[in-house]
């Protein structure tokens, strides 16, 4: 069985194609990168809708199979921005009526987990999923997927982008700001844990007033990105030690930061818990995730209708 799988949350677009035993056929993406600003949700279902039909060939391609060759479509339907996932969704059901196949719609952050798990072999992760959209602490749990910990409003990635964009650094901020925190030393600003849920935009205002009162940029990137890791590894390891779990998995773009991954690491060490991290390239978004989520669901007997707009059906 051969799933081909949509991804468009945010900013870019991927086509995926996976079988059923978990073979990654084909992952073929394309970031929008904006200009100026943040991404505005037109513009990436607008790059999305340009995107997703070269990309399909791509994805084609790069497996050796034909269209007609897919069993199944599956896509990113949430959480993510109302624009671009109702050109996501437009776009797979188009193809899945096409094709007079099954569709499902999948769960982005859960597959971002999944792909974790399938290529690291992590077995039951805490995984700790930083994104530009995203920061969840998830665990399987009495059944299901839970999130442990989140953030209360903005994503780390975009604390790490908006303050990029506001010191005059440019987009992504994350690799930039890694750079530059290398040679810098702490100056103090708000870490703010609350319960097992995390907030970044009050760190994010001090970082920027920080910098335009004079301090050194370095020094500046250096303190936030300690600050905000610390707060992120502290709510993973109140999760793992809630759950007795005994592996730690980091995954989303974010991922890509080597002093986030060091400072896991660390923590799951202290804990002899193994710490996993899939390829980069199935860290960030991707339509393989999205592929081999769609495998699993039909798996468990979880595939929607053509007619279904969000609510997942039981395939009788
Ligand atoms: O998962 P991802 O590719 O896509 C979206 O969330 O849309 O993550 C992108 C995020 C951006 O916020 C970017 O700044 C961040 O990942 N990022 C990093 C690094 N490389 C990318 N953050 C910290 N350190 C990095 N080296």
């Amino acid at each position: 069985m051969i799933c081909i799988g949509i991804e468009g949350t945010a900013e870019k677009t991927g086509v995926g194609i996976v079988d059923s035993e978990g073979n990654l056929l084909a992952s073929q993406g394309n970031p929008l990168i904006p200009e100026n600003g943040g991404i505005h949700p037109r513009e990436a279902a607008e790059h999305h809708a340009a995107n997703i039909i070269p990309l399909m060939k791509a994805a084609l391609e790069e497996s050796g199979l034909e269209l007609k060759d897919m069993d199944m479509v599956a896509f990113s339907r949430g959480p993510g921005l109302g624009p671009a996932l109702r050109t996501v969704a437009t776009a797979a059901r188009s193809l899945a009526l096409s094709l007079d196949v099954p569709i499902v719609g999948v769960n982005h952050c859960i597959g971002h987990v999944e792909i974790g798990r399938l290529t690291t072999r992590a077995k039951d992760p805490v995984t700790l999923y930083v994104s530009g959209g995203n920061s969840q602490v998830i665990a399987f749990d009495a059944n299901r997927y839970r999130v442990f910990g989140e953030t209360l409003d903005i994503a780390i990635g975009n604390c790490l982008d908006q303050f990029s964009r506001s010191v005059g650094l440019g987009h992504p901020g994350g690799p930039k700001v890694e750079k530059l925190a290398k040679g810098g030393s702490y100056i103090k600003l708000p870490y703010t844990v609350k319960g097992m849920d995390l907030s970044f935009s009050g760190l994010l205002t001090a970082a920027i007033r920080k910098y335009e009162a004079g301090a050194a940029i370095e020094d500046v990137c250096y303190s936030l990105q300690e600050t905000a890791f610390s707060m992120l590894v502290e709510v993973t390891e109140r999760a793992l030690a809630h759950s007795k779990k005994r592996e730690v998995m980091l995954c989303g773009g974010v991922a890509a930061n080597t002093r986030l991954r060091e400072m896991l690491k660390v923590m799951a060490d202290e804990h002899y818990a193994e710490f996993h991290m899939p390829p980069m390239k199935y860290c960030g978004d991707n339509g393989a995730m999205i592929a081999w989520m769609g495998q699993l669901m039909h798996k468990h007997g979880l595939v929607g209708g053509l007619e279904d707009t969000g609510v997942i059906q039981r395939y009788r």
